[in-house]
């Protein structure tokens, strides 16, 4: 089975690229590289034996998605590309509707014109908004509090008109909690431009010495220890529920959303011990104001991927930080060589 993955050198898909390989899948990435770089791809063939093919290309681009699709004779789609912060969207939320929702329905008129029907779908556990109850199952309400939020409820509510329009179609829109950690071999990972936003590779770089302190958003929360709470899920775990995920679709139609999350909420503190233990080093943090917009706390209820997918997270904490670690150091060394 041959699948193309959008946004496929980034940090989720590069890790996808690695398990579909492993699990039999012929793969070809896709990406205009405004978030990676190609120099994935070698890493890629490292971890893997195999050269990847790779087209530089923009998902807005539908002429060079409809001829990659029959130039592969491509069966499934991953559904990566996409922006992904917060805070810019909010800067920025024409850029966010461009890239996210014209990306997909780009992507849509692509695959319709191919008579490729199958596709998994990138979505966030931000389409539960506000937690009315925890764990979030997929039967809590969704909404949005910004324009990333937003662009990834409106591309849900599309595939789920699309599905419902064409019995052909299966679409499997996947409710990522919250990624962090790396390959095993540490040469793919997580590499943010500039200040990270999020917590797990900010934490790194301050164990690594590249910056003096974190800042931890809020200590005041109705949380164990006071601290934000999430549902932080390997990245490998990650990659493998998308492989499920197409199985699942290989043999079922229509629309269906899936969270994939451990389950288990673990606070910012339990995170920098976590980050302190695997790395031998101390990771200096200083209480600040909370941060505008964040929950108190935020954890999947996984079952729906257990039973419809088969699938379920099984690396700890430790893999997730001992991971993290592992890649940080080899960019150090890549860096410094
Ligand atoms: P990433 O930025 O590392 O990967 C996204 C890739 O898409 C990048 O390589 C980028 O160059 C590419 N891209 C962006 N716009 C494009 C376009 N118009 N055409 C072609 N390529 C384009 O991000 P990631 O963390 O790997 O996230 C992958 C997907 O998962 C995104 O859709 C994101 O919203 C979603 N997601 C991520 C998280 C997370 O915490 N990382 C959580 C929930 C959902
Ligand atoms: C953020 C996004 C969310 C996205 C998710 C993907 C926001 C508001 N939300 O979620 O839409 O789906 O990333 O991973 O950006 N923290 C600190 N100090 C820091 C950074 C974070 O204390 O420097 C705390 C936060 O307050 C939070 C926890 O760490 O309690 C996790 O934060 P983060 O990694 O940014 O993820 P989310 O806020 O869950």
């Amino acid at each position: 089975m041959n699948v193309l993955l959008t946004g496929g050198t980034g940090y989720i898909g590069s890790h996808t690229a690695v398990v579909l390989l492993q699990s039999g899948y012929r793969v070809v990435l896709y990406d205009n590289l405004s978030n990676s770089s190609d120099a994935v791809l070698e890493k890629l063939a490292q971890i893997t034996g195999q050269p990847i093919p790779f087209i530089k290309g923009d998902v807005r681009d539908t002429e060079l998605l409809i001829s990659t699709l029959a130039a592969h004779r491509i069966d499934a789609v991953v559904h990566f590309a996409g922006l992904k912060a917060v805070g810019e969207s909010v800067e920025k939320p024409v850029d966010y509707y461009a890239n996210n929702v014209q990306g997909t329905i780009s992507l849509l008129q692509a695959m319709q014109s191919a008579q490729v029907k199958t596709l998994v779908f990138s979505s966030s556990a931000t389409v539960y908004g506000e937690p009315q109850f925890l764990p979030l199952d997929e039967s809590h309400p969704t909404s949005a509090t910004n324009p990333y939020g937003r662009s990834k409820l409106h591309i849900e509510e599309m595939l789920k008109d699309v599905a419902a329009s064409d019995p052909a179609w299966g679409i499997a829109c996947l409710r990522y909690f919250n990624p962090v950690g790396a390959h095993e071999s540490g040469l793919i990972g997580e590499n943010p431009n500039g200040v990270p936003n999020n917590l797990m590779p900010y934490i790194a770089q301050v164990a690594a010495g590249q910056r003096a302190e974190l800042s931890v958003f809020g200590a005041d929360y109705p949380t164990a220890d006071g601290t934000g709470v999430r549902d932080y899920i390997h990245v490998m775990d990650l990659a493998q529920g998308h492989a499920a995920a197409l199985a699942f679709l290989s043999a079922t139609i229509g629309w269906h959303a899936v969270n994939l999350g451990t389950g288990k909420g673990y606070s910012v503190l339990d995170m920098i011990q976590a980050v302190e233990k695997a790395s031998g080093q101390r990771v200096p943090y200083k209480i600040v104001a909370r941060r505008a917009g964040d929950v108190a706390a935020c954890y999947a209820d996984p079952k729906k991927a257990g039973e419809a997918l088969n699938w379920r997270a099984t690396r700890t904490l430790d893999d997730m930080c001992a991971s993290t670690w592992r890649f940080q150091q080899s960019q150090r060394l890549s860096v410094m060589s």
